[in-house]
């Protein structure tokens, strides 16, 4: 089954309106591969403004977080409902940063997850292993848990592209090897087969994400359960053009 290839940009807490605004008329005036899905997620005060700087309909906006209900007194969140308001079509939940730096347990996730897919919203899912967890030998097993609380609530996965990232490899420089890479992948593509079927898991885009830049993306290229990349801080540079092009 083709899977459209799909690149992400997540540009975490940075960025101002000039920076953005600066990549985003790169990207409206780059060569992009039309065989590749383009995915922004600039901070969430910047959600507006970036939608409304998107030229091409190949790049889409997305949340870098949400709440699990739309709106009522929930100081400080990120409400879906606001998000589609401004015309922004994803949101990415389960970031490694998220789940360690704020506390975000694998249920709090999921249940984010099934309020942003039943609200209208496309999720990008980030899952992925810390180093002590790799060497302990248990990746598979720490990216079943946190699938399985997801698969838990949501049925349906045709909006939800999963972004494994190994958290040793994120903003580190040292991204995971791509055959290191395709083999998790095709783990946690047949973890899913077991639990929706195979021609749901065939659908369902798995991105690799950790210290992806232009240089190493197109070494990921003959890797079968490879769709894409969610990038961090090569998303606010200009080689974020070369990993959107990288299968050419
Ligand atoms: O969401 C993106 C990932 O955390 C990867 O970040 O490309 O800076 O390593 P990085």
């Amino acid at each position: 089954m083709a899977r459209k290839f799909l690149v992400g940009g997540n540009f975490k807490l940075n960025g101002s309106k000039e920076s953005i605004k600066e990549i985003v008329e790169r990207l409206n005036t780059a060569s992009l591969d039309p065989n590749t899905e383009v995915v922004i997620a600039p901070p969430a005060t910047y959600l507006d403004y970036t939608v409304s700087l998107v030229k091409t309909p190949q790049v889409e906006v997305s949340a870098q977080n949400a709440y699990l209900k739309g709106s009522g007194a929930y100081t400080g969140e990120i409400s879906v409902e606001q998000i589609k308001d401004v015309k922004a079509t994803w949101v990415l939940l389960g970031h490694s940063e998220r789940r360690t730096l704020f506390g975000e347990t694998d249920e709090f996730v999921a249940e984010k997850v099934k309020f942003a897919l039943d609200s209208g919203l496309k999720v990008m899912l980030a899952i992925g292993e810390t180093l002590e967890q790799r060497q302990a030998g248990i990746t598979d097993a720490v990216n079943e848990r946190q699938l399985t609380a997801v698969l838990n609530l949501v049925q349906d996965w045709s909006n939800i592209v999963v972004a494994y990232e190994p958290v040793w490899a994120i903003g580190t420089g040292l991204a995971a090897t791509p055959e290191d890479a395709q083999e998790t992948h095709a783990n946690i593509r047949k973890f899913l087969a077991s639990k929706l079927g195979q021609e749901a898991a065939d659908a369902t885009r798995i991105l690799y994400g950790g210290s992806a830049n232009g240089k190493n993306a197109p070494t990921f290229k003959d890797k079968a359960d490879v769709d894409g990349f969610l990038v961090g801080g090569a998303s606010l540079k200009p080689e974020f053009v070369d990993i959107i092009n990288s299968r050419q």
